[in-house]
């Protein structure tokens, strides 16, 4: 039985009446950039990730570049962030113009190594950005700590974790700002991009709010240079729509979890994943690691599973540290070694919601039998 990695029909034919109906109602409106629908949407995603303001975006990457630009971060400045992410977390600190500063990961959760954050702290740091990995928050207390000492921002790239909590605190809701992405396959997705900014600043709600619209305010009245960084209403009614069902699709990623977890316990070959105990993961991402130290190979299984069609993928094959176009900022192999192993083991499983007890079954035997065991 061929299994894919993310089924979003399977997700749309249980909610169609109600997707379609909110597109409906944007199409009569033909209130199609901003207005009562995005509100709406900003208002219910705000809410739910206990944040007082949502200023919805184009994307997760445009919302994360807006925060930057909202705090004033440009050429000259230094943000520190994990090497171990998909690009858009450092892409934005490189299109203002500031540097990226990569930090390695805690090889158990992915995440940025909150203990080794300090050391790269210069006198150009203007803000650390943890990336919540998979779904699952990085270690905020230190960062935060760190952040007062230091007088440095703290904007979370929360794209893959909305939902996701640390010591019961919503991502999102404890840095200067938090950042969605609506990408299709991620756990609250639209159709077609979106992204949503949630902040507890009024004046970094209103900064933002300015920026996304070319720095206008009033009209043809530029403060500032912004750019088009804003969510549609068709986007913005699937997701209000999709919200309700959140929590839902949450709980039945985190039981196929514990049952991979289940099926995978006692194979010394494979890893699963680590989840702090005050730590909500929402598992946007189900990531085995292929432990290379007990002699099993990620290769080998990925070819396996594509033989089998199996749905998987690698997240990320290559940390941000080593990629070609940060060349001139001079990193080389060895800097990071817990992303570079991660990045040569990890492989992620099928984990949407929809997934059914006898799909997890072909999963899990097609890995197992794979590595041997
Ligand atoms: C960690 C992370 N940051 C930022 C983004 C960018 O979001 P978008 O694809 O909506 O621009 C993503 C999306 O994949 C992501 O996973």
């Amino acid at each position: 039985m061929a299994v894919p990695l993310l089924d979003l029909v399977a997700q749309y034919q249980k909610i169609r009446d109600e997707v379609r109906a909110a597109v409906d109602a944007v199409l009569e409106s033909q209130v199609c950039i901003g207005g009562p629908k995005v509100a709406e949407c900003e208002r219910a995603v705000a809410a739910y990730s206990d944040s007082k303001f949502g200023i919805g975006a184009s994307s997760g990457t445009d919302a994360i570049l807006n925060v930057l630009m909202g705090l004033g971060i440009g050429p000259g400045d230094e943000v520190i962030t994990s090497t171990f992410t998909f690009f858009a977390t450092a892409g934005c600190v490189s299109r203002t113009g500031a540097r990226p500063v990569f930090v390695d990961i805690d090889p158990r959760t992915y995440n940025l190594d909150a203990r080794q954050i300090a050391r790269h702290i210069s006198k150009k740091t203007k803000a650390i950005m943890p990336v919540h990995l998979f779904g699952q928050m990085a270690d905020m207390d230190p960062i935060l700590t760190l952040a007062r000492d230091r007088g440095l921002a703290v904007i979370e790239d929360a794209a893959q974790a909305i939902g996701a909590t640390y010591k019961g605190h919503k991502a999102g809701s404890l840095g200067a700002a938090g950042c969605f992405s609506f990408f299709p396959s991620k756990n609250l997705g639209g159709v077609g991009d979106g992204g949503m900014i949630v902040t507890n600043d009024a004046s970094l709600a209103d900064q933002c709010t300015v920026m996304r619209n070319h720095g206008m305010k009033p009209r043809y009245y530029h403060k500032c240079v912004g750019g088009n960084f804003r969510l549609d209403a068709l986007q913005a009614a699937v997701i209000t729509v999709k919200l309700k069902h959140l929590e839902e699709w949450h709980e039945a990623r985190r039981a196929h979890a514990a049952y991979y977890d289940r099926k995978f316990a006692g194979c010394e070959k494979i890893a699963t994943p680590y989840v702090e105990p005050h730590n909500r993961m929402i598992y946007n991402q189900y990531v085995i690691r292929i432990r290379s130290d007990q002699g099993a190979s990620r290769d080998h299984v990925a070819t396996h599973l594509e033989e089998r069609k199996i749905g998987h993928a690698i997240y990320y094959p290559v940390p941000l540290h080593l990629q070609e176009c940060f060349a001139d900022l001079r990193y080389k192999e060895g800097d990071l070694p817990h992303a570079e192993q991660a990045a040569r083991e990890v492989l992620a499983l099928p984990i949407y919601p929809e997934l059914t007890p006898a799909q997890q079954d072909e999963v899990a035997a097609a890995v197992l039998e794979a590595v041997g065991a």
